[in-house]
């Protein structure tokens, strides 16, 4: 059916596969599906209005399964890949992305043999959504959950890996010496760390921002340096903060914002931040990147 309430649908879709919208997409395709015309694949994912889209294509920045795609084109959401200047852009219908501020006494595992509360349990059942990489039982701070594999994949992998900063309160008082190891790299039983941003925001606290994920790093790393990590909280994850979050709140990310981690986890990304912030998202309360030394709330108690 055509798109009578909206004034950038150009009338096309009068062709009977623009039947397939999100809300009534038969469950069983068609042999013959052609998919969706990808301006309207790209609109829905929050790339801006169909016709922003069609610039888009038009400019040659947009590619489907890595050929630069051309007007007209149409995408099987299900399995074409779609990428918007090298990055790639989740369509299918039914993402979901949350942004948790995990609490201390939770495992980061969709099910625990155990029996102890998981970070799914504080997020909406359905649709089904997993954590993207972890934090430890006695982490605080953000977590990303998502049914979108393919971005999960992305931010875990460490080829790609986005940085990430953590709050550690430490033990004792870390010193020049002690500074200068976290940020050249500390030796741990997996190998010594890759260079790191380290610096000390108040006597005993430690503002670290790390890329890679290895297991409990922040904790060891600290400790391998003489200070023990007593509490340690996430506070960004590549562009993504938010000071406002209180602790087991979650809240949808924007799609700017979903935007922005894909393109901090796109091959050849330059910057594992990504852009600040729309002053649109600040206004909605997203916080901007360059309040790095900010914690989620509850993060300074
Ligand atoms: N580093 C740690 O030591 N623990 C975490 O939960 C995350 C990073």
């Amino acid at each position: 059916m055509p798109d009578l309430d909206d004034p950038d649908d150009p009338g096309d879709d009068l062709e009977p596969d623009d039947d397939f919208d999100e809300d009534d997409e038969p469950r069983v395709r068609p042999i013959e599906y052609e998919g969706e015309r990808l301006q309207k694949v790209m609109a829905r994912a929050g790339l801006g209005s169909r016709r922003v889209s069609e610039d888009l294509i038009a400019e040659g920045r947009v590619k489907v399964n890595g050929e630069v795609a051309e007007l007209g084109r149409r995408v099987d959401t299900a399995n074409d890949r779609v990428e918007v200047d090298g990055a790639l852009i989740g369509v299918a219908p039914g993402l979901v992305y949350y942004l948790l501020n995990k609490p201390t006494g939770v495992v980061t595992t969709a099910d625990d043999p155990q029996g102890r509360p998981t970070v799914v349990d504080l997020v909406p059942a359905e649709p089904r959504v997993f954590p993207v990489g972890r934090l430890d039982f006695d982490t605080e701070g953000l977590l990303l959950l998502t049914n979108d594999g393919e971005l999960t994949h992305r931010l875990t992998h460490p080829s790609f890996g986005v940085d990430k900063e953590y709050i550690a309160h430490v033990e004792g008082r870390p010193g020049r010496a002690a500074i200068r190891q976290l940020r050249e790299g500390v030796e741990l039983d997996d190998g010594i760390t890759a260079p790191a941003q380290a610096t000390q925001v108040a006597p005993g606290v430690v503002r670290l921002v790390i890329h890679e994920g290895r297991n409990r790093q922040v904790r060891r790393m600290c400790e391998a340096v003489g200070h023990p990590v007593q509490r340690l909280v996430r506070t960004r994850i590549g562009p993504l903060t938010d000071r406002k979050l209180k602790p087991r709140a979650w809240r949808e990310l924007t799609t700017e914002e979903v935007r922005a981690l894909e393109r901090a986890s796109s091959p050849g990304s330059t910057d594992p931040k990504g852009p600040a912030p729309s002053r649109a998202d600040r206004r909605a309360g997203a916080s901007s990147p360059a309040d790095e030394a900010s914690p989620p709330d509850g993060a300074d108690r």
